[in-house]
């Protein structure tokens, strides 16, 4: 391969007032729906490589392990955190790769740049430890970044016990590694459900767990209209307050929604949500009618209609 052959990647949305990412790199994040697999990308294949550095220690090292594996000898690599989110632990981290690191801060971030060295140390470690797995304790397949990805949430476990036996064609908004779509496909009469989440690893996860025929994935944004899921008979959904490593509510609220315009007049919508976020007003505004099913132990399940 030539140097003109080489790409530029980004990984997230790193600010764009700490690093420039160059136009047309490819983005690599699996939060990004389409976005390129870093892992898959062949060794050496990249000329630069600039990163938001995710927040979970196991996901941060397998990420960055993954990028200075894909770049070229001698080719950039900028890793961006904010430094309470695993910025300050990033400039070891890169040296424990055998990186020579020129660290900066700004805006309470951690900036660290790095030429890519000949070799490096530690990287199978960090890709092992990273990798997805299947996790005993859930019964599930899994991976580190995921979320709740070596427990199941406490919320969806109540969840499950409340929902009835649905029928028809239904929607699991924001699926992660698929422990809901368990609990709707226990009833026969469920015809079709589709898996919904914007994490790649989720869905790759999921198609593992959920083998069963009626179940159809996919990675995308459930915010977005998609005018295939229209006319349901029923959604569910635990639906994500953060963004990043942010507290997000209206991402939640995006969520309520889209689910009351994919389902058809008298079509169901079952949640749970922390007791203390507001979705009791847009819940209301999207739907016909909302009923308070459950509130116990810092947990809300509400059941709409539309
Ligand atoms: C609270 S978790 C629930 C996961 C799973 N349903 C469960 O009960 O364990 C929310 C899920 O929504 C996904 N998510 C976040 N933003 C999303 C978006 N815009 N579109 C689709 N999925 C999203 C996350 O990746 C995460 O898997």
């Amino acid at each position: 391969m030539t140097d003109v052959e080489l790409l530029s990647g980004v990984y997230g949305a790193p600010p764009p007032h700490l690093a420039d990412t160059p136009r047309g790199a490819r983005q690599l994040s699996p939060l990004h729906p389409g976005a390129s697999d870093l892992g898959a990308a062949p060794p050496g294949s990249y000329a630069s490589i600039v990163m938001l550095a995710p927040p979970g220690t196991l996901e941060r090292r397998y990420a960055m392990a993954q990028a200075l594996t894909a770049l070229a000898h001698g080719a950039e690599f900028t890793a961006i955190a904010p430094k309470d989110k695993g910025g300050a632990r990033m400039k070891t981290e890169l040296e424990d790769f055998s990186c020579t690191v020129a660290e900066t801060s700004k805006s309470h971030h951690r900036l660290c740049v790095v030429q890519r060295p000949e070799t490096l140390t530690g990287v199978d470690e960090a890709l092992s430890a990273g990798a997805p797995r299947f996790v005993e304790e859930t019964g599930l397949w899994s991976q580190p970044g995921v979320f709740s990805w070596d427990r199941i949430d406490p919320g969806s476990i109540l969840l499950v016990s409340r929902l009835p036996q649905f029928k028809g064609h239904g929607a699991d908004l924001g699926c992660g590694l698929g422990f809901l779509a368990h609990g709707v496909l226990r009833s026969p009469a469920v015809e079709r459900l589709e898996l919904i989440d914007i994490d790649r690893r989720a869905i790759e996860a999921a198609k593992r767990n959920v083998m069963d025929p009626r179940a159809h994935l996919h990675w995308a944004d459930a915010t977005g209209g998609d005018p295939h899921l229209s006319k349901l008979d029923f959604v569910v959904m635990n639906p994500p307050f953060h963004s990043g490593a942010s507290e997000d509510k209206a991402l939640g609220q995006a969520f309520i929604r889209n689910a009351a315009r994919m389902l058809r007049p008298g079509g169901v919508c079952w949640l749970v949500a922390n007791r203390h976020l507001p979705y009791e007003a847009v819940l209301a505004a999207a739907f016909k009618s909302v009923r308070l099913d459950h509130d116990a132990g810092g947990f809300k399940i509400y059941e709409a209609k539309a």
